[in-house]
């Protein structure tokens, strides 16, 4: 036990790792001296692209999709990751899937695609993980939709208020060898967000209004959130969502 921020000569598997804040953070990882970063999502060369950036860094990668609405597709990738490198030390979980509805027009399709992705993904992800680690840490991906309502966005906000308890109640049942936190991120520009957030959205400006930083995140951003939770600097921190908002939530003016 030591008390670095480090996530260096770590065996890292982020799932939606090809894009947006996933991609930020196993970039991040991997610039911080992880022995081996395993982006994955569904799309093969997205996985490609991701892993060579993983590589170009200096750690190690694995190319291999992953779909997590998909139980065996999961286990495939945990076995394959464990049979290269023997073991796993970190899962970070920011696959991502929205719909902008509200609780009058959600259809059961798009309910059943947001959490299937977003709150089943994270039980499924977790349960085969955890059953490979010895020991180490889980980091989801969480939203401040799951702690503040969000208009039109019913499915997310009820999928991440699950990450959030999902990752307390995994915290107490998996510990003390695998510690389970959440980020909970504000807003960032990634691109599942890009089209909502252009600059001259009026959601854009109550955003840089309200917030003391002024401004939305850049992926880069949660890095240091991330390699935090996962290191042994947070040897005493589980079962935390660790709000990352640019102090938007907390605003009061
Ligand atoms: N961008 C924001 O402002 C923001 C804010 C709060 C929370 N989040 C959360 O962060 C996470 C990442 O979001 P993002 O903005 O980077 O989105 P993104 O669309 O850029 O990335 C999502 C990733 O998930 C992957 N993915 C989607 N479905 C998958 C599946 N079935 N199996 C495996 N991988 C799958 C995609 O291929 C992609 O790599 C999500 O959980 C999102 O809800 C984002």
């Amino acid at each position: 036990m030591g008390a670095s921020v480090t996530v260096a000569g770590t065996v890292a598997v982020v799932v939606g790792g090809t894009s947006g804040l996933g991609r930020g953070i196993a970039r991040g990882f991997a610039e911080d001296g992880a022995h081996a970063v395993v982006p994955t999502s569904r799309t093969e060369s997205a996985v490609a692209d991701t892993a060579d950036e993983i590589r170009e860094r200096g750690a190690e990668s694995l190319e291999r999709t992953c779909d997590v609405t998909d139980r065996a597709s999961v286990e495939a990738l945990c076995d394959a990751v464990v049979d290269k490198f023997g073991r796993v030390d970190v899962l970070v979980n920011s696959a991502g899937a929205i719909a902008r509805s509200t609780i009058e027009e959600v259809t059961e399709a798009e309910w059943d695609h947001v959490t299937s992705v977003q709150f089943d993904g994270v039980y499924r992800t977790m349960q085969v993980f955890a059953d490979a680690m010895d020991e180490g840490a889980i980091v989801n991906v969480s939203s401040i939709s799951g702690r503040v309502a969000n208009p039109e966005q019913i499915a997310y906000s009820a999928a991440k208020g699950g990450v959030d308890s999902l990752t307390r109640a995994a915290a107490t049942e998996l510990g003390p060898d695998i510690r389970v936190n959440a980020i909970r991120p504000g807003f960032f520009v990634t691109p599942q967000t890009a089209d909502e957030y252009d600059e001259e959205s009026r959601r854009v400006q109550i955003i840089e209004e309200r917030s003391p930083l002024g401004r939305m995140g850049t992926p880069e951003e949660l890095v240091g959130a991330a390699i935090y939770l996962a290191s042994d600097a947070a040897s005493y921190t589980t079962g935390e969502i660790l709000t990352v908002d640019g102090g938007f939530c907390d605003a009061t003016f």
